[in-house]
């Protein structure tokens, strides 16, 4: 089965394209690089190698919004005799803060750019979408675990361009209940690395995640965490989240386009995370004791668009696609200090 993926290069992207491919996928990355370094297309074909899977993987250089190369790309594939199946879609921006100061840009990517793919998509009959949406988009609803059901209300525009696309799915799946299958996963917060420590998280400049910062100050390309308030209605004053390893996520992936293989046309949100929530004191204190490193951290003020509490519930992932998320916050600890200890400055 052919699979377009696009974003392929980034840290979700690359980890799905392994799995895709060990289980026997024919691979598309799509990925303008923007965001993601050529170099880890290398390590997946080093990985590759190994098993002899190589030849099943092509990459493509190009951006989304660029709709010319999407249509060579599926007709491309109709000449080969070999069409495009299913679409999982990640290519897109998502810095909140950027957001923040360039939303025309984020509108551009994320939903002109999701709308070229839907478009070439439909002109090509291929009606099958994993789509990567985001916790953000619950923003600050006030109950955990998050359900799906729950009130959808984005406080930034990048969580404003993934409701739009959202909102976009229903139109389209409404068109014409008979054609389309979409799975939105809505993702927590995805950390940790590839067990092999050959893929895993490379952000640009300073990370705006927790997870990165910590690995970064444990390596000591950073000197101190600052933590994001310790005055939260919280147990501990910091922040909760629900961190979700890597390779659970992009598992989730996999388990998304079985469902989608064995449904009738659908439309599915569902959240993909650990269905825990953990401190920002306690992410520390699991790493610390994981990886022996020490982690000095300084308390600063809040950051503008955080929320004290986000978890999900998933119990909808696990019905609907006979997922669970199996690896443990030490396993998160343990993965992406390995990746950072043997890449100290990421793909570099
Ligand atoms: C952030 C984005 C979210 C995006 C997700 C991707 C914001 C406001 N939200 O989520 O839209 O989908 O990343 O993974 O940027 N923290 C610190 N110090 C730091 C960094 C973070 O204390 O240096 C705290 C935060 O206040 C938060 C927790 O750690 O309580 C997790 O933060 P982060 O990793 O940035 O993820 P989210 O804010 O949940």
């Amino acid at each position: 089965m052919r699979v377009l993926l696009t974003g392929g290069a980034g840290f979700i992207g690359s980890h799905i394209a392994l799995l895709l491919l060990e289980r026997g996928y024919d691979v598309l990355i799509f990925d303008s690089f923007a965001n993601s370094s050529s170099n880890v297309i290398k390590r997946i074909e080093n990985f590759l190698d190994n098993k002899a899977l190589k030849y099943k993987l092509r990459v493509i250089n190009g951006d989304i919004r660029d709709k010319k190369i999407l249509e060579s790309i599926f007709s491309k594939c109709v000449k080969e005799n070999k069409p495009i199946e299913v679409v999982i879609h990640l290519a897109g921006v998502k810095s909140v803060v950027e957001s923040l100061t360039n939303p025309l840009y984020y509108w551009d990517v994320n939903v002109s750019g999701t709308l070229n793919l839907l478009l070439t998509m439909k002109e090509h009959q291929c009606y099958s979408l994993v789509f990567s949406s985001s916790a953000t988009i619950y923003g600050l609803s006030s109950y955990v675990p998050i359900l799906e059901e729950q009130k959808i209300s984005p406080i930034t525009p990048y969580g404003q361009t993934k409701v739009a696309v959202e909102n976009l799915f229903y139109d389209l799946y409404k068109s014409n209940v008979n054609l389309w299958k979409i799975c939105s996963l809505r993702y927590f917060n995805p950390v940790g690395a590839h067990p092999s420590g050959l893929i895993g998280e490379d952000p640009k400049g300073i990370p705006n995640n927790l997870f990165p910062f910590i690995t970064q100050v444990a390596i000591g390309r950073q000197k101190t965490l600052s933590i994001y308030g310790d005055d939260w209605e919280t147990k501990d004053g910091s922040g909760i989240r629900d961190y979700i390893h890597i390779i659970d996520l992009a598992e989730g992936h996999l388990s998304s386009i079985d469902y989608l293989n064995t449904s009738e046309s659908c439309l599915e949100f569902i959240n993909l995370g650990s269905g825990k929530g953990y401190s920002v004191f306690q992410i520390i204190r699991q790493f610390e004791l994981s990886t022996g490193c020490r982690i000095p951290f300084s308390i600063e003020s809040r950051r503008d668009g955080d929320v004290a509490v986000s978890y999900a519930d998933i119990s909808k992932a696990k019905r609907l696609l006979s997922w669970t998320p199996k690896r443990s916050l030490e396993q998160m600890c343990l993965d992406g200090w390995n990746w950072q200890m043997k890449n100290p400055n990421g793909y570099g």
